[in-house]
């Protein structure tokens, strides 16, 4: 059949329309057809394209469904990490927040914008050229997984949008949600159905992502907000946070409107509270609101700590609470061999999820909140942690409660507990020896922030364990196919393929190593921090405790932790038998030094803009000629590199006498 330039004006048209009712439905909430009527013309659309399947384009809204994924869940790594945020609860710690930036910028008042957190999963989008190309999840914030394919099918992320004059690519960021209504829908007909129903919306919104055939996703009302968009050359584009929400507005992405712009912490708390009273009435959930300073320059400036920005704060709703009743005290042994009393509980559904055990932390806590076993109790649960005890409701303490009493010994191992001076915990100190401590070594080794090896579960470490073909996690690297026959449950084919990730994780990295070793104190971040501060095993052994208090995040207790750990020999022959098991590791060094020079672990601050070089060439040109970046101006620093408009650390470094250098000194540098 031959198209003429009509039909396929027909089909632009078509498209167009379509597209526009998705935004005035999805977006602006305010619909301008019927259903029927939209239906109508995807049939129109689909019939067009049945007949000229040359006219179908990547954004035409019939390509949003049924797609299969052809990446399946590919890992997708993003370009720049996707952080977290640090939290607030109490209006002292807000003030801190508010203050510390005033005082890292050396400025009297700070315009914030301010918007709902959205309790809902964390979704990169990249467009192309204007068109949807890739989406991914946060993952790690690192690495995500590839859902495109689902991305496509939630009508209000326009497949194509009109990029005018910015750069090709484009990063917009925001959260996927489901509606509060559209989740209860959801469940019951789940339920109808006989299949799974879900805890909360999250959850709903989770696992509809995370479906391999995207015509199921389609059949999930799944939203999306943005809240980020960052391409090349921004900063010369948009100054502050409100332009980017009016940009996305501007490209039909959608937003909430609930963003505003505040100045101070009264600006701020009015804004918490303005939503709190909101809360119910919206129709997704959230978890708190987020506080972010509105200047882009301002951001650049104050920058980053490991895991979260420092011109951000989410401010967190108190956790919710509900009433239970005490039914039995257990003791759990922790990995680090910290005891903990855990009440089991009468099942209470607290903020969408059922709640049979929570944590009463120490004895100390036990004893001051004076649980006793059938007491009734006030539990608490915030967030993803575990559910915590609040308090007796002592007016209904019935007559037959039980006091509990911690035990004198290890309840798995036996051997005399221990309280370390200053500490509220009770601690089993037999390491390994304890099968309890042993056991959930080998659990964190395998996890899969460590050392991931896939299909190695609790159950599976039991046998291996009982049947002593493991003593410790570097045995894993000595099992084969034949060992694994006769463990219960488990074929041929589970014991071929755990075989193949025990051996897929030998080659890791040194940052997932050292977490993987379990060192106390020492979570996911710290253990990166480590690896790209010291890139060795040898070199981490040989840092002083002050050595190791350079690295950000690490104060002396935790210092202290990993410097033990690194001098006993237990320890040390735990890791040449990894090593001599094959495990491998790629060097971390995140300053690779290309050049000696006299800025060698010389000290730097930067502070204010620099006239022409942006932030990261500068701070990339320090490291590279082996000088050392920090945030904070204090006898330690070498040098502050100063931009315009440069506040309280120049002062700071003036009055301490510290070099002051301009961008022009640093070039000059770099070119002798
Ligand atoms: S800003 C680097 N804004 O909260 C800045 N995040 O703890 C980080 N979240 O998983 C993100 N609502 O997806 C930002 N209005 C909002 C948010 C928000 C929810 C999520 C985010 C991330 C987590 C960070």
């Amino acid at each position: 059949m031959k198209k003429n330039s009509a039909i396929e004006e027909t089909v632009l048209t078509l498209k167009k329309e379509i597209q526009e009712h998705n935004f005035n439905y999805y977006v602006k909430d305010d619909p301008t057809v019927t259903d029927s009527a939209y239906d109508d013309l995807m049939r129109k659309l689909e019939e067009l394209e049945k007949q000229y399947p040359e006219l179908i384009t990547e954004d035409s809204p019939t390509q949003r469904v049924g797609m299969l994924s052809n990446s399946a869940f590919n890992q997708v790594s993003h370009k720049k990490p996707m952080l977290s945020l640090s939290n607030v609860f109490h209006e002292d710690e807000l003030a801190a927040f508010d203050k510390r930036i005033k005082t890292d910028l050396g400025v009297e008042s700070i315009n914030y914008a301010v918007e709902p957190k959205f309790d809902g999963l964390a979704i990169a989008l990249i467009y192309e050229g204007g068109f949807f190309s890739l989406g991914a999840t946060r993952g790690d914030g690192f690495t995500g997984e590839d859902v495109t394919h689902n991305l496509k099918t939630i009508k209000s992320i326009p497949l194509k949008i009109d990029t005018k004059s910015l750069p090709s690519r484009i990063e917009i960021r925001g959260e996927v949600v489901m509606f509060k209504e559209d989740f209860l829908t959801l469940n019951k007909k789940q339920e109808e159905l006989g299949q799974k129903v879900f805890a909360n919306p999250r959850n709903a919104a989770a696992g509809s992502l995370r479906q391999l055939d995207s015509s199921i996703t389609a059949t999930r009302p799944l939203r999306f907000y943005a809240y980020s968009i960052d391409f090349e050359g921004i900063e010369n584009t948009l100054t502050s946070h409100s332009d980017s929400i009016k940009l996305l507005n501007e490209l039909k992405i959608p937003t909430t409107d609930l963003v505003e712009n505040v100045t101070g912490v009264v600006g701020l708390l009015d804004y918490y509270h303005e939503i709190i009273d909101k809360r119910q009435s919206l129709p997704f959930d959230i978890d708190g609101v987020v506080y972010k300073v509105d200047s882009l320059n301002y951001q650049d400036e104050l920058g980053f700590v490991s895991r979260a920005p420092r011109w951000a704060v989410a401010h967190k709703f108190p956790a919710e609470e509900a009433e239970s009743q005490v039914l039995g005290i257990d003791v759990q042994v922790g990995r680090t061999g910290a005891i903990t009393p855990v009440a089991r509980l009468k099942p209470t559904f607290v903020s969408g999820v059922t709640v049979t055990n929570a944590s009463l932390h120490n004895e100390a806590e036990l004893l001051r909140k004076d649980v006793h076993i059938n007491d009734f109790v006030l539990i608490r649960r915030a967030g993803d942690v575990v559910p915590e005890v609040v308090s007796v409701i002592k007016a209904k303490r019935p007559k037959n409660i039980e006091a509990f009493l911690m035990p004198i010994q290890c309840p798995e191992c036996g051997s005399k507990l221990k309280k370390e001076e200053g500490e509220a915990i009770l601690r089993c100190c037999e390491g390994i020896q304890c099968p309890a401590q042993r056991k959930q070594s080998i659990m964190h080794f395998a996890s899969r922030k460590a050392m991931d090896i896939d299909g190695l579960g609790e159950k599976i470490i039991d046998q291996l364990l009982e049947n002593k073909m493991i003593n410790d996690f570097t045995d894993l690297y000595t099992l084969d196919l034949g060992s694994l026959e006769g463990l219960e449950r488990f074929g041929e084919k589970s014991s071929k393929n755990l075989i193949e990730s025990i051996h897929k994780s030998k080659e890791t990295t040194l940052g997932r190593l050292i977490y993987a070793l379990g060192i106390r104190g020492v979570g996911e971040a710290t253990a990166k921090d480590l690896a790209k501060e010291f890139g060795t095993i040898s070199n981490i052994k040989a840092q002083t405790r002050e050595g190791l208090e350079g690295v950000d995040d690490i104060g002396p207790t935790v210092s202290g932790f990993i410097h033990c750990y690194f001098n006993d020999l237990k320890n040390l022959d735990l890791i040449d038998r990894l090593i001599n098991n094959g495990v491998s590791f790629k060097e971390e060094l995140r300053k690779e030094v290309k050049f000696v020079s006299e800025i060698s672990d010389k000290v730097f601050v930067l502070t204010g803009t620099l006239p022409t070089l942006k932030r990261e060439d500068a701070k990339q040109i320090i490291e590279q000629y082996g000088g050392k970046i920090t945030s904070t101006v204090s006898k330690k620093t070498d040098y502050l590199l100063a931009g315009n408009d440069a506040g309280s650390k120049l002062e700071k470094a003036q009055a301490l006498g510290i070099v002051i250098l301009s961008e022009n000194d640093l070039i000059k540098w770099t070119e002798e």
